[in-house]
Order: C-alpha cells, then structure tokens, then sequence
C-alpha cells in the first residue's frame, strides 16, 4: 500500500498550531507514499460547529480512515456546559466507539533533554517506560453516575469504577505482548489493598502470568507507584494500569523526559478499524494562539502511527530520529529551554523537524 487515507482531528486550544506544525513535518514522506490528511471537528470546535462533541459525519470519517491523528481538545470556554456538550465526552465517545481499549504512552528520555527535566540528572537518565493505560473502562465509563438531590436537598456526586474480568485479560494481555517485545518486565499498578475492582485486576494479571512465564511481573499500589516513578524511575520496563490511575502516572512519567508537550500515545484495540494517535497533553489553553506549544509530542505521535498502524516501521525511525537531531541541534520550544539553547516557537520546530527528515528521506 502507498497511500494512506488519515483522519486530522485540530481539535481545540493549542490544537490548531501543533496541527499545523506536524502536517508541515512530515512533507518529506509525501514523496514515499501519500498521506491523505482529511480534517475533522471533535471537541469544543465540533460544538460550536455542529452542536456536538464527536458528530456523527466525524465518526463517519473516522470509519473510512485508515489512521487519525489527533491534536488536543477542551478549554474553558466549554467548561460550564452540560456533561454532554463538553469537549472531553466527544475524546470519550471517540476511544469507546473505535473500540480502542489500549493506550500506549512511551516515557523515554531523550539523552538532549536530560537537564530538561525536574529531576536530577541520575535519576532520569536512560529512563525508558511504556506505560500501558486501559482506556475504555473504569471509573471513566462505568454507570451509575451523576449528581443526584436528596430528598434532605443535600447533593450527592458519584461514578462507578468498574472493570469486567474481559476488559482486564485484554489489556494484559496487550501489556504481556508489549513487555515480550522489550524488557520482560512488567509491574501492574492498581490499589488492591482497598478497591474490590482492583483485587479482581490483580487476580487477572496474576492467572495471565501463567501464559508468558518469561515475564517477570511485579505490582505496586498506586500510591507508592507515584512515589516509585520520581524515586528511581529505572526500575520500570512496562506499567499497565486502569483508565484513571494510568491518565495520571502518564503525565508523571512526562516530566521524566522534560515535558509534557514531549509525550506521545497510540490508542488502538480494534485490528479492522483507525487507531488513534495523540500527544498525552491537552489543549494548553494558558499558551494557544501565541506560537509558543510545543508540537514534538504530536510529531512523536504520528510516528507511532506510521509503526503501528500504517506499517511503516522506517519512516517512523526517520521521524525519531529527525527529531533526536533536532533536540541536538538545541532547538527548543519554551517549555524544554535549557542551558545552551535556541528558543523557537512551534512553527519552527516543525519546519526545523521537516529539514531534518527531508535529508533522512533523501539519504534513504
Ligand atoms: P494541558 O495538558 O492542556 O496543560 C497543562 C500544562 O502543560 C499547561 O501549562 C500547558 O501550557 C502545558 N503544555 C501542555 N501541552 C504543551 C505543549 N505541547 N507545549 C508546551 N506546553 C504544553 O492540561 P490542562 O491545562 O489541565 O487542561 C486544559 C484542557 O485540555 C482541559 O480542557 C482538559 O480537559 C483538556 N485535555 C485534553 C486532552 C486531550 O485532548 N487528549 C488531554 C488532557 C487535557
Ligand atoms: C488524556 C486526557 C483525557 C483523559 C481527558 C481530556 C478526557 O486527560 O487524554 O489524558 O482523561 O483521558
Ligand atoms: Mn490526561
């Protein structure tokens, strides 16, 4: 195949820009094989547009894509709307009906950026994580949920964090599979000392250990897995976790490699449909409109596209390692500045990513 039909979702906030930058980055691969970028509205764009969050025409498109990349939503202006004119339940809506259980949100340190970071150069050097977040379960989606009166007048806020033993054989399942393919270590983190929806997570994980006996696996509660993370980050390969516990660790794990605007995912699940791939950040709204985001964690994440939904493991390579001398280079947008650098905004670091990769495509 040499020809791609990807879904663009701009989004909200910073968005647009990061949008911009990553389409401009990867122009050099249009003379391998061609890109069909098609825009589309999700969030609060889709609500000013079309009155909802996640329309129906973009979930038609999604369906007759063979990838999406999507930038970020959501953003103050929304943020009073009723629960289902919000941008966040159109994200929600997106991963449930694209079936795309699994989020893989990579934390690897970069040896550039290693002063980059909050922590001590010891700790985060070298550091290489996958974490491994379900994405369609948990307290996310489980019902009951609401604010309800009581007859008292007294309010009552609630969500259900549920699991089905199914949900967690797939996702470590998809974690084993990943941790076959790297280190062989993995650590499950749940809180099994107090939720009964973790012990049955745990005893999933525990009965599927049976099927990959090269694994070692471990278990952390997720309390002290926070802890763990900033301590000695080295002692983790792969972390496969629930919806919420892994929405959190991965934007720990983020400052490990200098930012968030640094971190990319891919969410898959379904092996006939478009896997999703997106910067684990969000609409930055504090930054939009001022050319200052950074759109690394977008470029990154439509390698992870190229490698693990178009086939095309090479050009993923070559989008890595545009970036890797981009950042030896010392370029960097404001939230990566470092001793020695030069400060550029986001449209510069996608043409500078271009430059770089139009001499890899060249070089073959
Ligand atoms: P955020 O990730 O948008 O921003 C947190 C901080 O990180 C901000 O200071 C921001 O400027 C900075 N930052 C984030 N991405 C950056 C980048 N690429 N370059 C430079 N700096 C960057 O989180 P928030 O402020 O808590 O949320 C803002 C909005 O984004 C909310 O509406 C939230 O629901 C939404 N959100 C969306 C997604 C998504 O689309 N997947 C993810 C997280 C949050
Ligand atoms: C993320 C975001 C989303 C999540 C929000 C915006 C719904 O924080 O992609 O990490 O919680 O999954
Ligand atoms: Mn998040």
């Amino acid at each position: 195949k040499d020809s791609y039909d990807v879904m663009l979702l701009p989004g909200d906030g910073i968005g647009p820009e990061i949008t911009a930058a990553t389409v401009n980055a990867l122009e050099p691969l249009q003379s391998l094989f061609k890109l069909n970028f098609k825009e589309a509205l999700i969030g609060g764009a889709a609500i000013d547009a079309e009155g909802s969050p996640w329309p129906d025409s973009t979930l038609a498109l999604a369906k007759a894509s063979d990838s999406i990349l999507l930038a970020a939503i959501g953003g103050p202006k929304w943020d009073g709307n009723p629960r289902e004119l919000r941008p966040e339940t159109g994200l929600l809506a997106m991963r449930s009906q694209l079936g795309l259980f699994a989020n893989l949100r990579p934390a690897k340190v970069m040896k550039e950026l290693v002063d980059a970071s909050s922590l001590k150069p010891e700790i985060v050097e070298g550091v290489d994580i996958m974490v491994v977040r379900e994405l369609t379960g948990d307290v996310y989606f489980g019902t009951p949920k609401g604010i309800d009166e009581l007859p008292s007048g007294e309010r009552v806020g609630y969500n259900n964090m549920i699991y089905h033993e199914h949900e967690v054989e797939r996702i470590a399942k998809v974690a084993y599979d990943v941790a076959m393919k790297r280190g062989k270590r993995l650590c499950s983190v749940d809180k099994a000392n107090v939720l009964d929806v973790s012990q049955l997570w745990r005893d999933v994980v525990i009965k599927m250990s049976e099927d990959y006996p090269e694994v070692e696996l471990t278990h952390q509660y997720v309390d002290n897995a926070a802890m763990q993370l900033i301590r000695w980050p080295k002692q983790f390969d792969v972390m496969v976790t629930g919806n919420i516990f892994g929405d959190i660790l991965s934007d720990e794990a983020s400052m490990l490699v200098g930012s968030l605007g640094m971190l990319p995912s891919a969410s898959m699940g379904n092996p006939d449909g478009p896997g999703v791939f997106e910067p684990c950040h969000g609409s930055a709204p504090d930054i939009a409109g001022q050319d200052k985001a950074n759109p690394l964690a977008m470029i990154l994440s439509a390698a992870m596209m190229l490698r693990y939904d178009l086939g095309r493991p090479a050009e993923a390579d070559m989008v890595e390692a545009a970036v890797d001398v981009v950042m030896d280079k010392g370029y960097a947008t404001n939230d990566i500045q470092r001793e020695g650098t030069t400060a550029v905004g986001c449209k510069e670091m996608g043409d500078k990513v271009k430059e770089e990769l139009a001499k890899l495509v060249a070089a073959g």
